[in-house]
């Protein structure tokens, strides 16, 4: 039997690009200028960098800046597209539970727009051992997650949504005891029908701070958005800034 990648392969694909359109580089140009005025700095690693639109934006602010992804798609697609040639050679395929990287090698590391609770508990504590591991005393942290309140108030169990002329179904549920959000996503487009499923763990607030504190982190901030407005059930986002200790 041909063997299955995991959910988090299959979600980051070509198809991926349709989904969010307003996760573009406008919005990461305005989060690298929130993440600017409050503490980034240095060398920064965008761990989990997409198709790299928060690495474009960072080297555009005058940061050394790199990327490292999982999805050979979307770093094909951040290098290929025109204008985006300051990426060619900033950015590395590589697994965010193994960091190929000296240890205290950078200055800041940001992991943005939920790439965070993919990997069951233990992977998911790796990452951050990983994240501690690359990043120098004092160095910055931003973690930009969903917040489980809101989900939990907000979520739309599904949608039809019609794009340049795609069609997107998508299903939205919650399992584990709500500790899961699962979504389904199906894009009929020109050329056919694409299928797969997004499947993040929910992080709470306190539990956050607790795994931050273990891993050798001190929390500096939680906000509830790039508006540096204060983290509450009703927050959109979960910001959390931290410091390598
Ligand atoms: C929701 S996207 C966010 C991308 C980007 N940070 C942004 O804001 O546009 C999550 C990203 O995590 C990446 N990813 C998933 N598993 C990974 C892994 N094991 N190591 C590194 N990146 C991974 C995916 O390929 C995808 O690009």
């Amino acid at each position: 039997m041909a063997a299955v990648d995991p959910w988090y392969v299959e979600a980051f694909r070509e198809g991926y690009l349709r989904l969010y359109p307003q996760r573009d580089l406008s919005a990461a140009r305005r989060e690298t200028a929130f993440l600017l005025a409050h503490g980034l700095r240095g060398r920064v690693l965008d761990l989990c960098c997409g198709f790299g639109r928060h690495s474009l934006a960072l080297r555009e602010s005058g940061l050394d800046a790199i990327g490292i992804d999982l999805s050979p798609e979307l770093l094909a697609h951040a290098t290929n597209s025109p204008g985006w040639e300051e990426l060619r050679g900033r950015l590395l395929r590589a697994d965010a539970r193994a960091l190929p990287f000296a240890r205290a090698s950078f200055g800041s590391v940001v992991n943005l727009f939920s790439s965070f609770g993919y990997f069951g508990e233990a992977g998911d504590k790796q990452v951050l051992l990983e994240i501690a591991r690359v990043l120098a005393p004092g160095g910055f942290l931003a973690l930009d997650l969903m917040n489980p309140a809101f989900v939990r108030a907000h979520l739309v169990p599904f949608s039809r949504t019609e794009r340049d002329g795609a069609l997107l179904v998508e299903s939205r549920s919650l399992v584990a005891g709500g500790r899961l959000v699962v979504k389904e996503v199906e894009l009929h487009n020109e050329s056919g029908r694409l299928q797969w499923r997004e499947e993040v763990r929910l992080y709470e607030p306190a539990e956050l701070s607790r795994w931050l504190d273990a891993a050798g982190f001190r929390e500096t901030a939680a906000c509830g958005d790039f508006d540096g407005s204060p983290l509450t059930k009703s927050s959109t986002r979960q910001l959390v800034l931290a410091e390598r200790i």
